[in-house]
């Protein structure tokens, strides 16, 4: 048997219908597989109005559900909501507890650094092995420091995709384990949506629409975003993502790993000559918002080569002064060009997403790479020429983590997307549909109008429908 769980991004629901009471212990149901979101979730009445009318009919709360013998609480208000968020998508174990108004009552990750540096990337069944070790105690240690125990909590989000199956499905295990212990809700939340919603919690004024670009290890992604859950995508990688470039440049360069190959690139690139080596800027011959790293990463290997750089063999601690400043220089004019060729596309973006939702004011930055110091000010030089402001997570919330999945938990949970308790009889090996590819919003490219490109393009067709709605509003 396999159970759906549930994307988040879902028809929208006015915000008017957030509050809602919240029935606990209804009769368990058995998933069916596969079954269309909004009949899998459970819509309640307005705790104040009797009248839901701003609801769509298909989202109507269940009037089965709202049995007089069922034992009903209310949700409190906003910001006494308490989400549990859990991210396995990766090579990161991480949980959080966040309460509705944003606050961060705990936030817990274990990195599994040591396993990346030895392998010399994630391994799957790895990670995977890796992630189950210490999933139980992540999440109870992230209980504990927010001095709560689950049966406090309001529901749990955790994330159903993008990433790898074998490490999503231990953290929707567990997701699942404590929801059916404390009968809670469960909303499924996408990874790279959770990246730019964080941007949410940190600047409280940043309303939608925005523009957001997302650079992590496996994405570099343009969106538009138009409202929670419609998402237009302006760009995407062709090949490998800007992480995967740092990764790998910072691994052939012989630097410890262990700290991550990101950080320590740009730790040895303050060092270096940023115009000592003349990397070719990707892509320019394209004028689109598209990104390729597969390139400049041939590029850096290139030269590595032709320096006579005995990288492999010699860690970077152990080499010579002169072999070091080499180095630095490669690892500098790397970072130079890698991130220029995220300005130059940025820009693009910036006015194309400008031509479809003239009111935008904010420009996010988030995703694992946005903690680079050096991207962070470039980027927000493109966003000060646009008279755009720039929102930046910090670093601890740009990389993986479990605030940006509660916190994004939170976001769908109070407009109603959320999946039910499971079945107090759902076997624990259950097998759960996962969402390891999931793209993030529809692809756009300029000329055709985004209705236009939303009706040829081979997407989620929920998600088309969606954005088709948005437009017409
Ligand atoms: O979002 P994230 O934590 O995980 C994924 O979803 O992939 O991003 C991880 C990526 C890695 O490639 C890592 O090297 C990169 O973000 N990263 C950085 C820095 N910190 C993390 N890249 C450049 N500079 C950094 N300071
Ligand atoms: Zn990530």
């Amino acid at each position: 048997m396999a159970a759906t769980l549930l994307p988040t991004l879902s028809p929208p629901v006015s915000r008017a219908a957030a509050a809602f009471l919240l029935l606990r212990g209804a009769p368990a149901k058995p998933f069916s597989c596969l079954r269309p979101p909004p009949t899998l979730r459970r819509f309640l009445a307005s705790a104040s109005s009797s009248s839901p009318a701003t609801l769509s009919p298909a989202l109507r709360p269940l009037s089965t559900v709202a049995s007089s013998s069922t034992a009903a609480r209310a949700v409190p208000a906003r910001r006494d909501l308490l989400m549990l968020g859990i991210e396995t998508s990766c090579d990161d174990t991480a949980a959080a507890v966040v309460r509705g108004d944003g606050e961060i009552l705990s936030q817990v990750v274990s990195s599994q650094a040591d396993l990346l540096a030895r392998y010399g990337g994630v391994a799957p069944k790895m990670a995977e092995e890796a992630h189950a070790l210490v999933i139980d105690q992540v999440v109870q240690k992230a209980l504990d420091d927010a001095k709560l125990s689950g049966s406090d909590l309001s529901a749990v989000a955790v994330t159903v995709g993008p990433g790898l199956s074998l490490c999503l499905r231990v953290g929707v295990h567990k997701a699942r384990q404590v929801a059916k212990s404390f009968g809670l809700p469960i909303v499924g939340v996408h990874h790279m949506e959770a990246h730019a919603l964080v941007s949410r919690l940190v600047n409280k004024d940043l309303d939608f629409p925005f523009l957001a670009l997302l650079i992590s290890g496996g994405h570099n992604l343009l969106v538009l975003a138009h409202s929670l859950g419609q998402y237009v995508q302006l760009g995407t990688t062709i090949d490998d993502a800007i992480g995967e470039a740092y990764d790998k440049t910072a691994r052939w360069l012989g630097l410890d790993m262990r700290k991550g190959g990101g950080p320590a690139l740009e730790e040895l690139a303050l060092d270096g000559d940023p115009d000592a080596v003349k990397f070719r800027v990707p892509m320019r011959q394209h004028k689109d918002c598209n990104f390729s790293y597969a390139g400049l990463k041939t590029q850096v290997r290139l030269a590595i080569e032709s320096m006579n750089l005995s990288t492999d063999d010699i860690p970077i601690l152990s080499a010579s002064e002169e072999d070091r400043q080499s180095r630095a220089n490669i690892a500098a004019s790397f970072q130079r060009v890698a991130v220029l060729h995220l300005e130059e596309r940025c820009q693009r973006a910036v006015e194309w997403a400008l031509k479809i939702e003239p009111s935008i004011k904010y420009f996010v930055v988030s995703g694992g790479v946005a903690s680079n110091k050096y991207v962070r000010s470039r980027l927000n030089q493109v966003a000060d020429y646009n008279g755009l402001q720039l929102v930046s997570p910090p670093p601890s919330l740009c990389t993986d983590n479990g605030v940006m999945i509660a916190w994004t938990g939170i976001e769908h949970f109070v407009v109603g997307r959320f999946e039910d308790p499971p079945a107090a009889d759902e076997p624990d090996d259950m097998q759960y549909e996962l969402r390891p590819r999931w793209p993030l919003g529809e692809e756009y490219s300029e000329g055709r109008s985004v209705a236009r490109s939303l009706k040829t393009a081979r997407v989620h067709p929920s998600l088309t429908s969606m954005i088709q709605g948005s437009l017409q509003k």
